[in-house]
């Protein structure tokens, strides 16, 4: 994809694999960015100034107070001209200054004033970028929706092997062309999400619920806006809410609810994404007021609730692209290829329980996605905003 008319600031910061980042700067301008490289001092003891320059075609922006560089002006309207910021190398250092939000030079300054879409390519020794300290700063990172390059394993500048070394140029450049290619096919595109759980009532004060925290919808949700996606999310009771404030955040208690905003919904959206932990059964009868304790057992009768995703599945047209999720626990791939045909779905996230820190109450996830044409793949364990970003980039891609 050609990247004419995109403006792009790229960030470096004082650490070897700098030098990669000169061959990065000559991709993205080769294929038509325009370029402003905003450096740290300690970055420029690893590359020029002049070969920034040539490379770039624009001047270097490294001080925040100089004389021929009025920066402590300029970083606001640098920061309205680029449409993304990519960050290669990200050292432990500047990751902690972005985590924390210390603005001490032109790049943290730069980060903090920058409200559009950011990419780091952490960069370090493999002790260093397994630190704790490290570690949290990247989840705060990734948390806040900044797209977090990971670092491959391989030979490191201090000869060991490890994790830590900067992912090469040409990969960060098919993620920022892939970035402003989906977001092209994302734009204007109608999105309806289910989140969270159900709440299914048995008298005014109890109900039947799960321990889905609603997280990873939300964050699906989250970055199908961020992609131009105009979102509505139909959302259980949930402790956490959206960070996108374009997202239309419906709120409802129970599977029938639910099910009702999604009827509403569903005609003109392009793509819905029913990631909702659904009550299968709630209470034959509700009782109106609360139900007191006697000596013998109690029997709640319970009837089916509507299967949200099989109706929607028998609804769609051929226009339409309807991902299901699927949580199994046994015979996992055989069971969720069922669940993608008997649903009609176009693409099923898998999640087992069997993977430790995958599915409900944990932060991270580790998925499956299955289509119809029998393609498989399998996604590492990530953080489920980077989760998010993965499932949004095969909806985009098929
Ligand atoms: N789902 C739904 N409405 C329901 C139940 C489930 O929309 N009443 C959706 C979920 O949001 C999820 C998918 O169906 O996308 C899978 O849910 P799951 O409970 O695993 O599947 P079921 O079809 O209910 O099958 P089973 O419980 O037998 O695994």
């Amino acid at each position: 994809m050609s990247l004419a008319g995109k403006n792009i600031i790229v960030g470096i910061s004082g650490g070897i694999a700098a030098y990669k980042t000169l061959s990065l700067i000559r991709l993205l301008v080769k294929n038509g960015a325009n370029v402003k490289v905003v450096v740290t001092s300690n970055a420029l003891n690893f590359v020029t100034k002049l070969s920034l320059q040539t490379l770039s075609k624009n001047k270097i922006y490294d001080s925040v107070f100089s004389e021929i560089n009025d920066y402590s002006t300029e970083h606001i309207a640098l920061t309205d001209w680029a449409d993304v910021m990519v960050v290669a190398p990200a050292t432990a250092n500047i990751i902690g200054k972005f985590a924390i939000g210390i603005a001490d030079d032109a790049l943290s300054t730069t980060f903090l004033a920058f409200d559009k879409p950011v990419f780091i390519a952490p960069a370090m020794n493999s002790k260093m970028y397994e630190n704790s300290a490290v570690q949290q700063n990247l989840r705060t990172l990734i948390e806040r929706g900044i797209y977090t390059i990971e670092p491959p394993i391989g030979e490191l500048a201090c000869g060991c092997e490890g994790k830590g070394r900067m992912e090469e140029p040409e990969v960060i450049f098919e993620l920022i062309t892939g970035f402003f290619l989906n977001t092209k096919k994302l734009s204007g595109k109608k999105a309806l999400v289910t989140a969270g759980p159900t709440y299914e009532a048995i008298d005014p004060v109890r109900f039947i619920g799960n321990h889905s925290s609603g997280l990873m919808g939300i964050c699906i949700a989250d970055e199908l806006a961020n992609r131009g996606a105009e979102v509505i999310l139909v959302c259980g009771p949930s402790a956490i809410k959206s960070k996108n404030s374009s997202v239309k955040c419906m709120d409802v208690v129970s599977a029938k609810d639910m099910f009702e905003v999604c009827k509403q919904y569903f005609e003109t959206a392009d793509i819905t994404v029913c990631s909702a932990a659904v009550a299968d059964y709630t209470p034959k009868q509700i009782a109106l007021q609360k139900i007191k304790k006697k000596d013998n057992d109690l029997v709640l009768e319970l009837t089916k609730n509507p299967d949200i995703l099989g109706y929607l599945g028998e609804h769609k047209t051929s226009e339409q692209f309807l991902v299901g999720f699927a949580l199994e626990t046994e015979n996992e791939l055989q069971n969720a290829e069922n669940k993608l045909k008997s649903k009609h779905l176009d693409m099923l996230v898998l999640n087992s329980l069997n993977d430790q820190g995958a599915g409900f109450g944990h932060t991270t996830n580790k998925i499956s996605i299955l289509f119809p044409n029998k393609n498989t793949k399998h996604f590492e364990l990530k953080n489920k905003t980077n989760v998010a970003k993965d499932i949004v980039n095969e909806i985009a891609n098929n």
